[in-house]
């Protein structure tokens, strides 16, 4: 599959984005080991979702979807998952292999967690060292999938200090933490998404916070709960880029998350002069949620705050193109862990910009991008879903068309991606 992106005029819309990725992957996790039954709305109907949707369904949980983004998760309860009979296949999905690992290390079974060729090469010692640490057995590839988790009934709590600030692996953590005797205690070097944590608490356990150490104690009983998903900020910032750059357009998304452990975007892109504004905030449960106003700005370049990486730590692909298309050079440090996503997106971005005509200097854990004119071009997306989106943004404001190869996996994250940026007025196929 490919995109065909054609210089589009960008227009006036209101629209709304599918649902959050994290919030969905957590909602089938927790839901399953709550007791009674969680309802969810606006679940992300992505692959990688349905991939944690079908590894629930088969350690037992029973799901019932009476609409594409509603659920219906029984709990089982702490102890009321079942040996799966096959291994189970993750997909593309870092996050649910990585949370997977920490929910099946206080099981009394063993299970097999497979992925993608992607998935396949991404590093698993980050969930790996701690899991162990608190009791569980993990057999892998060299520190990478498949993964052979087996469970141990009898975890032990840890205070643990993450070598790189990660939500996945710190929720790896916590969930372990559930199935753990005493107190489990993760210590972040910078700020990460924290919709465990958040979940946790609606689903009535005790979760502590104090400055940068995450609390549980294991044992702890989760209720079933209603949890409305808010749309997805990572998926809204290719349309809030498609707007910036757009001639004259004023957009607004409806019913966006904003919790502010992911807006590190949204402050980045204003601070590079784009027009991003909140309106009519309100709570979705434990999130934060607005519709989010944007309209055409200039876009200046400078120096990227590396303070702000956790909190924008998907968004990347997207800015390299709101550098690219600024005013001036813009500077990004402090990326090293783009280098272990979907693809290395430090790499697959700089080429697809440099295919695109622009200057892009490329360093170890950042770039220097210089701002100019796309030109047409055919690109590889590395089968990376927010490679291939930024990219296709960026041919919006091509001067001839651009061509995305492999672009399959942008239904991980962001199914309808090509009728939403239609929505805008884009000319994509
Ligand atoms: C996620 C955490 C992030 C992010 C991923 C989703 C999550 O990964 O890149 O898309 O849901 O916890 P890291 O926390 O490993 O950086």
């Amino acid at each position: 599959m490919r995109f065909e992106v054609q210089p589009s005029r960008i227009t006036d819309a209101k629209l709304t984005v599918p649902g959050d990725k994290s919030v969905s992957h957590r909602a089938l996790m927790l839901g399953g080991i709550a007791e009674g039954r969680t309802s969810v709305s606006g679940f992300l109907a992505g692959e990688d979702c349905l991939a944690t949707l079908e590894a629930m369904s088969r350690m037992g949980i029973t799901i019932a979807r009476p609409a594409a983004t509603e659920l219906i998760v029984h709990g089982a309860g702490l102890q009321g998952l079942v040996a799966p009979t096959e291994e189970l296949d993750l997909g593309n999905s870092g996050t649910a292999m990585r949370l997977m690992a920490g929910l099946l290390s206080g099981q009394n079974f063993t299970t097999v967690l497979t992925g993608d060729a992607s998935l396949s090469l991404r590093p698993m010692q980050r969930v790996i060292g701690p899991l162990e640490r608190m009791g569980a057995t993990i057999e892998s590839n060299a520190g990478r999938p498949p993964l052979i988790v087996h469970g141990n009934p009898v975890l032990r709590g840890i205070d643990y200090t993450l070598p790189v600030a990660s939500a996945q692996v710190k929720s790896a953590v916590l969930l372990a933490g559930l199935y753990a005797d005493g107190v489990t205690t993760v210590k972040e070097p910078a700020v990460t998404r924290d919709h465990t944590e958040r979940m946790l608490v609606t689903m009535g356990a005790e979760v502590d916070r104090v400055s940068n150490r995450i609390s549980l104690r294991g044992h702890q009983t989760l209720r079933g709960s209603d949890i409305a998903v808010p749309a997805d900020l990572s998926s809204a910032s290719f349309v809030m880029l498609a707007a910036t750059l757009a001639e004259r357009a004023d957009v607004l998304i409806t019913g966006v998350g904003i919790n502010p452990t992911r807006t590190g975007v949204i402050d980045i892109l204003q601070a590079m002069g784009a027009s991003i504004g909140f309106e009519n905030r309100r709570l979705f449960g434990a999130e934060p949620v607005a519709d989010i106003r944007v309209r055409s700005s200039r876009l200046r370049g400078g120096v990227i705050d590396p303070a702000l990486v956790s909190l924008a730590i998907d968004e990347f692909p997207v800015l390299f193109v709101a550098a690219a298309a600024a005013v001036g050079k813009t500077v990004f440090s402090g990326l090293a862990e783009l280098r272990v996503k979907e693809s290395d997106r430090i790499s697959a971005m700089a080429a697809g910009l440099r295919a695109l005509g622009i200057q892009v200097e490329e360093v170890e854990d950042g770039a220097t991008v210089y701002g100019g004119k796309f030109i047409g071009g055919v690109v590889e997306s590395h089968g990376d879903h927010r490679v291939a989106m930024s990219l296709a943004v960026a041919g919006t404001v091509a001067t001839d068309t651009v061509v995305i190869n492999d672009v399959a996996t942008v239904n991980t994250s962001f199914p309808g991606f090509t009728s939403c940026l239609q929505q805008l007025g884009a000319a994509i196929r």
